[in-house]
């Protein structure tokens, strides 16, 4: 592997951007509109002209290779499809036996996990919750709050990302609003 210069990134804490800016990845709802179990819901919203911002992630550009540390902040927006708040896609790393590390910087949130053998896992985030996902558990993130929910995560520079397993299958809980109150339930749809 090649020397490489160290450098740092100023992060603003309220919003997640990088100073100076580096890359940023954008998710409409239209890039994962069959994602929500509400898909009708998010459907209608498409069709109505309306395709909001679900989330942005500013991510350092580096070598996704074997000793290298990726990290990037996620901001959230806040929002529902149906009762089922604005979330991330989710995914597993391709590389399974990759764990990641997540610090929420600003509002309040939801990291669900899961694993292939059938366990599930929703921990509740705010502002310096230190979120750990071990290897082998699918990740997602969900804004329940009101305002943009904001972390930072690292993860190991040869994890990749295996987002198709998840857009097959979803998550088997779900992040709802019910009656006014957040409920963690069981995906309808996951089999
Ligand atoms: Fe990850």
């Amino acid at each position: 592997m090649e020397i490489m210069q160290p450098f740092k990134t100023e992060v603003d804490l309220q919003t997640g951007v990088f100073s100076p800016t580096r890359d940023i990845i954008t998710r409409k709802l239209s890039n994962m509109a069959t994602m929500y179990a509400d898909v009708e819901a998010a459907q209608a919203l498409l069709d109505s002209g309306d395709d909001p911002i679900i989330y942005e992630v500013h991510v350092t550009e580096l070598p996704e290779v074997e000793g290298h540390i990726l990290h990037c902040t996620t901001k959230i927006y806040p929002g529902k499809i149906g009762d089922e708040y604005f979330m991330t896609k989710g995914h597993y790393h391709a590389q399974r036996d990759q764990g990641e590390v997540y610090v929420g910087l600003s509002g309040e949130g939801y990291l669900v996990m899961q694993t292939e053998s059938g366990e599930s896992s929703a921990i509740a985030m705010k502002p310096g919750t230190a979120a750990y996902v071990p290897p082998y558990w699918a990740h997602r993130t969900i804004n329940t709050g009101s305002e943009p929910f904001v972390f930072f995560a690292a993860w190991a520079g040869e994890a990749g990302h295996d987002y198709g397993t998840i857009e097959r299958d979803g998550f088997r809980q779900l992040i709802v609003e019910k009656d006014g109150h957040l409920q963690v339930i069981d995906n309808p749809k996951y089999d």
